[in-house]
C-alpha cells in the first residue's frame, strides 16, 4: 500500500514514522510550508511537495491528513473526490457539519475513513475493551476522565488559540479525546452540559472544559480537559455495578501507562486488584494505521469511523451552542 502525507507538522511526522514501521510505502508528503515536507520526506522518504493536491495526484491508495483544524475536513472531502482512503486526524473538522460531506463522499466511494483517535489504541484502553466486553465489571454507570497539559511559552500565539483556525479550544483538543473514549464506552449521549472558562491563556478560547455528559439510560461521563495542568497528567476510570478500571498515564511526560481492575468482591470491603503496566514506546499510531490498512485490505469500515467522530462533534457542537438537550443521539 502507497502512503501519502498531508500536513508535515508533529503529527504528520509520527504518521509517516508508523507507516515506516508498517512498511507503507510513502510516495508524496505536502506541507504549505514545503521546508516542513522536505524535512519529513528526507526522514522517511517520498517526494517533498508545497501543494497538498500533487499528493492526491500521486500513487497514494491511503493519505494521511494532519493539517490544522480550518483545512481538515475540506482537504479530506478533496481526498476522497481523488479516491483515497484517509486517516484523517481527530477532531475531523471544526464543526459536524464540515465533515458530514467528507462521510457522504467517502459512502459514495466505498473508501476507508479513519478518524485519528489513536488513544483507542493505547495498550490500557485495548485490555480495558477486553475486561469490559468480558463482562468484568457488571453493566457500566459512568466513566471520569482527566486529561491536561500545561502548554508552552508563546502558545497563546498559536493556530490552537485562534477560534477561527482551530474552532475552538482545549474542548476540541483533548476534549475530544476524553469524549471519544466515553462513546466507545458508554454509547450515545443524549444530554451535554459544560463550563469553558479561560483561565490563563488569555487568548479567545477556553483553556478549560468540565463537561457532563449523559446517556438516555442516566450512565454519565464526568470530563474535564485541560491547559493549565502544570504536571502532564491523564486519569480515565470506568465504574461497572461490580467492578472499575482505573487508567493512568500514557507514557512519556504522562507518566507511565497502567491499568488498574478493582473487583468488588461478595463481602465488599477492599476490591482485589490486578494492575497491568505497559513501559514501553507508544504503538497507539503504528495499531491505529494498521487498522485502517487492514480495514482497506478487508473492504470493512475502521474501528473508531467517521460516523463516531461526527457524533463526537455533535457533543461539542451544542455545548459550544449553549444547547444542553440533545433529544437523542448526538
Ligand atoms: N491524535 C493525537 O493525539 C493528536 C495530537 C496532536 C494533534 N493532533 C491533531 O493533528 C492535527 C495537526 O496537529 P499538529 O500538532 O501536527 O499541528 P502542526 O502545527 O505541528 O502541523 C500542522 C501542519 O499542517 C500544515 N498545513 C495547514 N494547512 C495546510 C494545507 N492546506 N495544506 C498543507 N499543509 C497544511 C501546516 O503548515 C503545519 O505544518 C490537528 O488536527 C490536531 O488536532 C492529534
Amino acid at each position: 500500500m502507497k502512503l501519502g502525507v498531508i500536513g508535515c507538522g508533529l503529527i504528520g511526522l509520527k504518521r509517516a514514522e508508523a507507516g515506516q514501521k508498517l512498511g507503507l510505502d510513502l510516495v508524496a508528503a505536502a506541507d504549505l510550508d514545503l521546508g516542513r515536507a522536505e524535512a519529513l520526506c528526507a526522514r522517511f522518504g517520498g517526494r517533498p511537495m508545497g501543494d497538498y493536491r500533487e499528493v492526491l495526484a500521486s500513487a497514494a491508495d491511503l493519505v494521511v491528513v494532519a493539517v490544522t483544524h480550518d483545512c481538515l475536513a475540506s482537504v479530506a472531502l478533496e481526498a476522497a473526490k481523488a479516491g483515497k482512503h484517509i486517516l484523517l486526524e481527530k477532531p475531523g473538522a471544526r464543526r459536524a457539519d464540515e465533515l458530514r460531506p467528507v462521510l457522504e463522499e467517502a459512502a459514495a466511494r466505498k473508501l476507508a475513513v479513519k478518524v485519528g483517535y489513536n488513544h483507542r489504541f493505547h495498550p490500557a484502553f485495548l485490555k480495558a475493551r477486553e475486561l469490559v466486553d468480558q463482562g468484568a465489571l457488571g453493566p457500566l454507570m459512568y466513566v471520569r476522565g482527566r486529561y491536561g497539559h500545561g502548554g508552552r511559552p508563546g502558545y497563546e500565539k498559536e493556530w490552537r488559540m485562534r477560534r477561527e483556525i482551530s474552532g475552538g479550544g482545549e474542548l476540541l483538543d483533548q476534549g475530544s479525546h476524553l469524549i471519544d473514549l466515553s462513546l466507545w464506552f458508554l454509547g450515545h449521549f443524549s444530554e451535554a452540559r459544560a463550563q469553558l472558562p479561560g483561565y490563563f491563556w488569555k487568548a479567545g478560547v477556553e483553556d478549560n472544559a468540565f463537561v457532563l455528559l449523559s446517556t438516555p439510560g442516566g450512565q454519565c461521563a464526568m470530563l474535564h480537559a485541560s491547559w493549565t495542568e502544570w504536571k502532564n497528567m491523564f486519569s480515565f476510570e470506568i465504574a461497572g455495578t461490580w467492578g472499575k478500571i482505573a487508567i493512568d498515564g500514557l507514557g512519556g511526560s504522562y507518566g507511565t501507562e497502567q491499568l488498574a481492575f478493582y473487583r468488588m468482591l461478595p463481602g465488599m470491603g477492599p476490591p482485589e486488584t490486578t494492575i497491568w503496566q505497559y513501559p514501553f514506546p507508544d504503538l497507539s499510531w503504528e495499531r491505529e494505521l494498521a487498522e485502517l490498512a487492514g480495514a482497506v485490505a478487508e473492504c470493512r469500515s475502521p474501528m473508531g469511523g467517521l460516523d463516531e467522530a461526527l457524533e463526537v462533534l455533535g457533543l461539542i457542537d451544542s455545548i459550544y451552542a449553549g444547547t444542553e438537550k440533545l433529544g437523542g443521539q448526538g
